[in-house]
């Protein structure tokens, strides 16, 4: 086993309860890190924190937070910790435009101070690791070295680093501007957090040369790992069925998860997550309404 950490990125809207119970299930990873926890005004109940992290478990699970109020989140932390978390880590990087309208998620890195007293304020208030997840700036990646000025400063126990810029969404960049992103993200770090580098990974021996090539504490990966659900496994060094066999089984495990049937939507957009547009599961069920059952596929 490797000391490196692999770890899947969190994807809001893709990692349903069923979902993660069923990946969980299999065993496909190590440990999580929620989607994000949306707060904006008022601290939710205690029951919500609880429900949002069940199906996690027994897995250590590290809870995502989104906000812009630092006395909320360091409370959100709080209340996190008391649930069992294994840690909170705060997204600084959708791009999503019902997020940044809030100014949260990659808005925050609009606002390095904010985004400093953002940890600074939750790393008095609770003893679990508390990290951060950012991309390489709003605009420009020239942002970088100011940004992680204010985030190192803090101690943030890991930064999650996703070399694309808030305004490039998810645009194709060419292999050696990551590259250079990457290992200015590497340069600027040091040894003051724990590193993992984030985009665009699908292969184990990338992975497993990411962190040979910087001095880095792991990868993470997320729509890698939806179409190679064993993606995290085999970068660890371990012997897992091909993907095409582990998309298969994870497919059947999540619709094991709905003892009434899964609702066809799902079905379908899960097929074309996994498989993509076309796939033989979504021509099977198109125009389906009725519950979809292991009998069905
Ligand atoms: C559908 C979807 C939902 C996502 N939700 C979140 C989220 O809740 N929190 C977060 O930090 N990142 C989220 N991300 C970003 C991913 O975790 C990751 O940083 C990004 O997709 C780049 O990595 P990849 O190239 O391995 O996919 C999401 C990405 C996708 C595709």
């Amino acid at each position: 086993m490797s000391s490196f950490l692999w770890l899947p990125g969190p994807m809001e809207g893709v990692m349903s309860p069923e979902w993660v119970r069923a990946a969980n299930s299999l065993h496909l990873a190590e440990r999580w890190i929620t989607p994000f926890f949306r707060l904006s005004q008022e601290l939710p109940r205690r029951k919500y924190f609880a429900s949002f992290l069940e199906p996690y478990k027994p897995v250590p699970t590290v809870m995502q937070l989104m906000g812009t109020d630092p006395g909320l989140l360091a409370e959100a932390a709080c209340i996190a910790e008391a649930e069992g978390a294994a840690g909170v880590d705060f997204n600084f990087g959708c791009p999503s435009s019902q997020v940044l309208r809030h100014g949260a998620g990659g808005g925050i890195l609009k606002k390095p101070e904010l985004a400093g007293m953002i940890l600074r304020r939750t790393l008095a208030a609770v003893k679990i690791p508390v990290s951060v997840k950012i991309r390489c700036g709003w605009e420009r990646p020239e942002e970088l070295p100011e940004l992680l000025a204010h985030l190192l400063a803090e101690g943030p126990a890991m930064l999650t680093f996703h070399f694309r810029c808030v305004s490039e969404g998810y645009l194709p960049l060419a292999p050696e501007e990551r590259t250079r992103r990457f290992r200015m993200a590497a340069e600027l770090a040091g040894e003051r957090t724990c590193l993992i580098l984030n985009g665009d990974f699908s292969a184990a021996e990338e992975m497993r040369s990411a962190v040979k090539q910087y001095p880095v504490g792991g990868v993470m990966a997320a729509r890698g790992f939806l179409r190679d659900p064993g993606l995290l496994r085999r970068a660890a060094g371990e012997h897992v069925p091909p993907p095409d066999v582990l998309r298969e089984a994870f497919f059947r495990a999540v619709i094991q998860q709905y003892p009434e049937g899964m609702p066809p939507g799902r079905a379908i957009e899960l097929s074309i997550f996994l498989w993509g547009k076309e796939n033989l599961c979504f021509q099977k069920l198109r125009g389906r309404r009725e519950p979809v059952r292991l009998e069905t596929i």
